[in-house]
């Protein structure tokens, strides 16, 4: 494995399922009263420069449950809030920590950290990449659906770090993947390539449309996000216009396999890009996929820092 979890392509297809696998073990022992200590005497640093309910809790709980030590650090605390390079902060965490979760903007600077640090990095989010909600997802996925390969995901919405990172994931693991996103919102050239040559090699299909009832049509897992993002709170206005008629409703959804379900990393607006009936009628996969998080995050932090 790589020393960092910083973009989904750093795991291959094997990685991923020992991932899963571990996590699928945590989960079943800890509802089990079965608890691992794997990282006893270890401290996770958790870096924050958005908000979080999820991945705060769930990294901080998970390191509790594994024996080590879990320390919040917002970074409106820490000295790189006043302009500390983040090059002598990896130096420096790199001698306390025995691990960095970070949670924050722009993808050079988790890139950054984790070239000057000698302990991993793990991606939190930022505005490319949303690695361990994806692992998540997959987990998700695999307990409700049995399978991976060969399924059909369609992610409608913004092209996001939600949409990069499942690009990427639901590819390597032979998933067919359709995305719609509006004109002017589609991910980034790097992940339409990357997600062009994946479903080459992987001998799957990958979708790009603007039309969501056309990436719907017979999927097994429907994917959405919200349409403005953290960071982009002042454009919600416009792209409440660009993404009308992206919303997964109960019409909408009559295009997709009958068994589909519905996954979304939270928190949702309810009435954009998902209605509440929808979510309601899908809560049990929706909250289990964040009941996950945990789960899949224990086993990264187990492969990583044990
Ligand atoms: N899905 C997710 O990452 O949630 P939080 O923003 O609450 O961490
Ligand atoms: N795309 C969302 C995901 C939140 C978990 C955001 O970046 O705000």
């Amino acid at each position: 494995m790589n020393k960092d979890l910083l973009r989904m392509d750093d795991l291959s297809k094997d990685e991923i399922l020992d991932i899963l696998n571990l996590a699928d073990q945590l989960k079943y022992e800890q509802k089990h009263g079965i608890e691992h200590h794997l990282l006893k005497g270890k401290s996770l640093g958790m870096i924050f420069e958005k908000a979080s309910t999820r991945t705060r809790v769930s990294f901080e709980v998970g390191m509790y449950q594994l024996g080590g030590h879990p320390l919040f650090l917002s970074s409106k605390d820490l000295q790189i809030g006043r302009g500390e390079p983040i090059q002598d902060t990896a130096r420096v965490l790199s001698r306390y920590l025995d691990g960095i979760m970070i949670r924050t903007f722009s993808q050079n600077e988790i890139e950054t950290l984790a070239e000057c640090s000698s302990i991993p990095i793990i991606n939190g989010l930022t505005d490319d990449e949303h690695p361990c909600q994806v692992l998540a997802d997959l987990m998700t996925i695999r307990e409700k659906k049995l399978i991976l390969e060969g399924l059909k995901i369609a992610y409608i919405g913004d092209g996001n770090n939600m949409c990069n990172s499942l690009i990427v994931g639901c590819l390597t693991l032979g998933m067919n993947v359709a995305i719609a996103n509006p004109i002017g919102y589609k991910p980034p050239k790097y992940y339409i390539e990357k997600g062009i040559s994946l479903a080459e090699e992987n001998g799957v299909s990958f979708e790009m449309t603007e039309d969501p009832s056309e990436a719907i049509k017979k999927a097994d897992v429907i994917i959405t996000d919200v349409w403005a993002s953290m960071g982009q709170e002042t454009e919600a206005k416009k792209r409440q216009i660009a993404f009308k008629g992206y919303q997964v409703n109960s019409e909408i959804m009559k295009l997709a396999n009958n068994d589909a379900i519905v996954l979304h990393c939270l928190p949702a607006h309810r009435e954009e890009e998902i209605t509440e009936e929808v979510l309601e009628a899908h809560a049990d996969e929706i909250f289990e996929e964040a009941e996950n998080r945990l789960h899949a995050q224990k086993a990264v932090l187990v492969k990583l820092l044990s």
